[in-house]
């Protein structure tokens, strides 16, 4: 069995006194890595899908490195359109940090996609990424696979957010589904859980490490849920268990 924890939408500051919408990302962020050490629950890494940091600062992505490089685990990390690549995979390309990567363990592989475009906060999967996703799955022996990237492959339901969704998604689940071997596809960008099926993948967002944005809202609104991290445990059968925990934060 693989134990994933997925982390998403920290969006840090260098300065750990930083607030997005009211919420300071490093005590909430700070929070759910507490809540997850105190808990009967143990990970085998750790899965972040994008907007790791809020203001384009190296310093944030410092104050990342040190927050997760804490847990002791591999931490795979994607880009979120807040991100900057250069400045992410220059500060959290080298272990336990990893770079839009792939991980196999227990007849799963967990393929990261980069779903970004430069300047822009609604993603598409390139036809390089895509190419790269095929190339991951044909070297892979996994009778299983979890795909994770920041934007949502559907539509939550949210006018505002369904804008600057994935421009994409149509072409990236007719691909994926041909594969007949995807079983999951985990993102963030949305600050909402999300949980559906399209044909055989389940499809699901986890909600922010901070503020989260109110569900089916038609136009940009916050929510006072609390921060959230997400459960993934994944057998070597197949089956999997999804957990969504929301951590109460003050
Ligand atoms: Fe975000």
């Amino acid at each position: 069995m693989l134990r994933v924890l997925h982390l998403t939408d920290p969006h840090l500051f260098a300065d750990p006194g930083g607030d997005f919408r009211d919420t300071v990302t490093y005590e909430s962020l700070s929070s759910v890595l507490a809540h997850y050490r105190n808990s009967d629950w143990f990970a085998d890494l750790v899965v972040v899908t994008g907007d790791l940091i809020q203001d384009g600062s190296t310093g944030a992505y410092e104050q990342f490195r040190q927050l997760l490089g804490d847990l002791d685990l591999p931490i795979h990390c994607l880009p979120g359109n807040h991100d900057v690549r250069s400045k992410m995979r220059e500060t959290l390309s080298a272990p336990p940090f990893f770079y839009c990567d792939s991980v196999e363990h227990s007849n799963w592989l967990i393929a990261g996609i980069d779903s970004c475009v430069t300047g822009q906060a609604g993603g598409l999967v390139s036809a390089q990424e895509l190419a790269r996703l095929d190339g991951m799955i044909a070297d892979s022996a996994a009778s299983h696979i979890m795909i994770c990237l920041h934007h949502p492959p559907v539509a939550v339901g949210s006018k505002w957010l369904d804008l600057v969704g994935l421009e994409n998604s149509d072409e990236f689940l007719d691909r994926i589904s041909t594969t007949g071997v995807v079983r999951l596809v985990v993102f963030g960008h949305v600050h909402q859980p999300y949980d559906d099926v399209h044909g055989d993948i389940r499809i699901i967002g986890t909600p922010s490490t901070c503020r989260q944005f109110a569900q089916k809202s038609d136009e940009f609104a916050v929510d006072d849920k609390p921060p959230a991290y997400r459960r993934i445990s994944l057998h070597a059968d197949g089956h999997y268990d999804c957990e969504l925990v929301w951590v109460d934060h003050d």
